[in-house]
């Protein structure tokens, strides 16, 4: 038996937040249910953020809506806020995540809030969601650069990951936003937060800005990290990132763990198709 990675598909809401063409929503829902047929069991395709902030992700009621729902898959939304939860909770995500960042910079132009003001925002949220048992994944930015304030301190990234956890987020994702992650960084990362978190209740989301992602990952899994984000075709990145380049590519992650020796339930011709898609969306 061939041991389990499992990628969490983000190309539809990280992979398409930073494009400037306004793609329409029967665009969106066409790559999403794609991407439904390809075996993932988690696809983010939502974002529900201030359309002043990101107007690419202002379809995402829309995009809920409006997509085929295959069975055993949860559909994912981010929500900054109060009332991002109640419109996602209303356009029928299966599952929402709050994003915290490690760096103050960051916090302040990603969500105009420090650390701990986001933390206080987020706490409401969570506890409204695990009253009704929805899942609430925790994504914690800038994990071993910030664009803003340079390199973060692992402490500081085992804190927040250790408060998030402990609020209720079933699994953290821990983002190099800008892709300035090296193995040296993210293992001496990864070591402070799986003191306080167990590492099975961690994923990697690593953006290929310098082309390391897959070198991070290979560090990862060495330290036994079994889901990484990734996004279709390698789209991506953040407007409040400057340098912040695409998501590692999920179909090059897919073929890097198979060669591996790991299995990820995925069909490599679907990825291809939703690969193809994603390309052209960007017009490329
Ligand atoms: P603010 O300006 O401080 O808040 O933004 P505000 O309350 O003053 O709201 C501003 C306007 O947005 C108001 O409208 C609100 O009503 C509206 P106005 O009164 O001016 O007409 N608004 C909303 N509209 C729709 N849905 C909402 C919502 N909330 C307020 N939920 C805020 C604070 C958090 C809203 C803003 O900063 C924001 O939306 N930021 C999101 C930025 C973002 O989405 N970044 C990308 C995602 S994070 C990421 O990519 C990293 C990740 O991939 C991991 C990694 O790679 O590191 C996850
Ligand atoms: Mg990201």
């Amino acid at each position: 038996m061939r041991e389990r990675v499992e990628i969490f598909e983000v190309g539809p809401r990280d992979g398409l937040q930073n494009e400037k063409r306004e793609i329409p929503v029967a665009e969106k829902i066409a790559l999403v249910d794609c991407l439904s047929r390809a075996g993932f069991s988690r696809i983010e395709c939502a974002s529900f953020v201030s359309p002043k902030w990101v107007p690419q992700m202002a379809g995402s009621a829309e995009v809920l809506k409006g997509i085929r729902r295959a069975p055993g898959v949860r559909y994912a939304a981010l929500v900054p806020n109060m009332r991002g939860y109640e419109d996602a909770l209303a356009a029928g995500a299966d599952e929402i995540a709050v994003f915290a960042s490690a760096s103050e910079g960051f916090s302040k132009a990603n969500i105009n809030a420090t650390i701990e003001e986001s933390v206080e925002r987020f706490k409401p949220i969570i506890a409204a969601a695990r009253h009704i048992d929805l899942p609430v994944r925790g994504y914690i930015s800038c994990v071993t650069d910030c664009p803003y304030d340079g390199p973060t301190p692992p402490g500081k990234v085992a804190e927040l990951a250790d408060i998030l956890f402990g609020l209720g987020c079933y699994e953290i994702s821990l983002g190099d936003t800008i892709g300035q992650g090296t193995p040296e960084t993210i293992s001496r990362m990864l070591l402070a937060v799986r003191d306080v978190v167990p590492v099975t209740r961690l994923a990697g989301h690593y953006h290929d800005t310098a082309g390391r992602a897959l070198a991070n990952i290979d560090a990862s899994l060495s330290l036994g990290v079994r889901v990484f984000d990734a996004a279709v075709g390698g789209l991506g990145g953040c407007p409040y990132a400057p340098g912040a380049a695409g998501n590692v590519a999920t179909e090059a992650v897919a073929a890097h763990l198979e060669r591996l020796g790991y299995e990820t339930g995925l069909d490599m011709a679907v990825l291809q198709e939703a690969a193809a898609m994603a390309r052209a969306m960007r017009g490329l």
